[in-house]
Formats: structure tokens, C-alpha cells, sequence
């Protein structure tokens, strides 16, 4: 689990009772906007890192936004209270997954050993929880996780409108714009830094998550 001021970002798993309420969230900021349904895709996401992110201020405004929202429309289910012990006034707040990269899986599979990429996807934050560093927080984490796991790059299929949130990562592009859930996409990817703390000090802004 990391910690940065209000934020709290969390590993789950797929029988956890807080991935519902990540499929939950995924689903209102990444298809429904779309006219799509995630629950009518295949999911296959055990052996995924799903990582989840956790605001942490009872009484805040943005805690009363965030129930006003869900009074709005969402279902209960779509909001995790509680899913760290002692912590009732958690609030879901957003997500990424690290997948390892479809051809590389059997072997990873087979041998527990990285052969190199991660693939980032569904990066997620609650539409009324944006532009407070919660984004960056879960990739810098699924970063650590990544460098500490020994694999060597992330990339992702990124949406258009994001482009410039995964550069300020530093993140690159790579071949050309196509198509996918009818929105202009590219890959963007990342070289990973092998873990080497006498490296990490130019890693800016990734060391203290290490
Ligand atoms: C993209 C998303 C995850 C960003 O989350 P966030 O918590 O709002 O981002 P942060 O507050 O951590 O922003 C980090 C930096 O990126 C910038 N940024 C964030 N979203 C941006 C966007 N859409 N366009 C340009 N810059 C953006 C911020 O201004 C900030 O810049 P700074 O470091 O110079 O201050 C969020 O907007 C989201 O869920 N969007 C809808 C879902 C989506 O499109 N996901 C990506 C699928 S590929």
C-alpha cells in the first residue's frame, strides 16, 4: 500500500469485494461515456496487478462530492467504504491495471520470470476527483511495482485526450493513430530504469514511491 497525503493506493485482487466496485468505476468513466457496457466484455484479469486508489478525508468537500455524485445516479455498489480496516470514510476514487503483455504471458506463466513489458490499461479516475494528482500517484506506483517486478518497459494504447497526461510521465509514442472504442488512440510506452538505488535519484518524482 502507498500513502501521499489524502491518497491511498491499494493492490486488490479479483475476488476482493472492492473489484466490483472498480469494475463499477471503469465502467462509468471509461464506457458508459462511450455508449459501451463493460460487463459485456470478456474480462480475464486475474492474473492482472489491479491497483486502486483510495481518497481519504472524511468530512471533506471533496468526500461530499464524491457521495453527491454517487446520490446522483450511481449505485451503491459503484463506492468502496471501508475496504481498508479502520478506515470507514475510504472513497474509491480511481484505478489502472498492469497486465503482462498477451505474448509474453505463457512464458511468464510458465517461468515467473518478466520478459520485459507491462501493458497499462484502464486508468481511471473519478471524474470529480481529477486534476488533484491522483492519476500520476497510480502510475507512479504501477511504475515502482513494475521496476520492482524487473520489467523493462509499460506501455499503453492511450486515448487522444490523454496524450499529454502520459507525456508529462514521460511516456513516448510509437506508430500511428488508429481507432478503438471509436476514439483516435496511440501506443505510448516507457522505458523502465533497472532498479539500482544509485540511479534513483534522477528518477524524478518516482523515488519516494520505491
Ligand atoms: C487521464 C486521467 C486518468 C488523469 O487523472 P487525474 O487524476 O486527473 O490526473 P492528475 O491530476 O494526476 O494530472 C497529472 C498531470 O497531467 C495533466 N493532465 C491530466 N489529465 C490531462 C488531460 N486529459 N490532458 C492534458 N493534461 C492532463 C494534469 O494537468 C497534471 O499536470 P501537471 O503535473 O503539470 O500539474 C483522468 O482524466 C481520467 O480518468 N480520464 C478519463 C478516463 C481516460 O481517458 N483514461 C485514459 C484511458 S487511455
Amino acid at each position: 500500500m502507498w500513502r501521499k497525503g489524502d491518497v491511498i493506493i491499494k493492490i486488490i485482487d479479483v475476488g476482493d469485494a472492492d473489484y466490483k466496485a472498480m469494475l463499477d468505476m471503469r465502467n462509468k468513466v471509461l464506457r458508459l461515456p462511450l455508449g459501451l457496457n463493460l460487463f459485456d466484455e470478456k474480462l480475464d484479469e486475474a492474473d492482472d496487478i489491479l491497483f486502486v486508489a483510495y481518497y481519504d478525508r472524511g468530512g471533506s468537500e471533496l468526500q461530499v462530492a464524491v457521495k453527491s455524485e454517487l446520490q446522483g445516479g450511481a449505485s451503491q455498489g459503484d463506492v468502496s467504504q471501508g475496504g481498508l480496516q479502520g478506515t470507514s470514510s475510504l472513497q474509491m476514487v480511481g484505478c489502472c491495471i498492469l497486465t503482462v503483455a498477451q505474448k509474453q504471458k505463457k512464458d511468464y506463466n510458465k517461468t515467473g520470470v518478466p520478459s520485459g513489458k507491462f501493458k497499462m490499461r484502464q486508468v481511471a479516475v473519478r471524474e470529480n476527483t481529477r486534476g488533484l494528482g491522483i492519476g500520476k500517484h497510480l502510475m507512479l506506483c504501477a511504475e515502482s511495482y513494475a521496476i520492482k517486478s524487473g520489467f523493462a518497459e509499460i506501455f499503453m494504447s492511450a486515448r487522444d485526450s490523454v496524450y499529454t497526461f502520459y507525456e508529462k510521465l514521460g511516456y513516448k509514442f510509437k506508430g500511428k493513430e488508429y481507432i478503438e472504442v471509436g476514439l483516435p488512440h496511440k501506443i505510448m510506452y516507457k522505458k523502465l530504469p533497472k532498479i539500482n538505488k544509485s540511479d534513483l535519484d534522477h528518477l524524478l518524482g518516482l523515488k519516494e514511491y520505491l
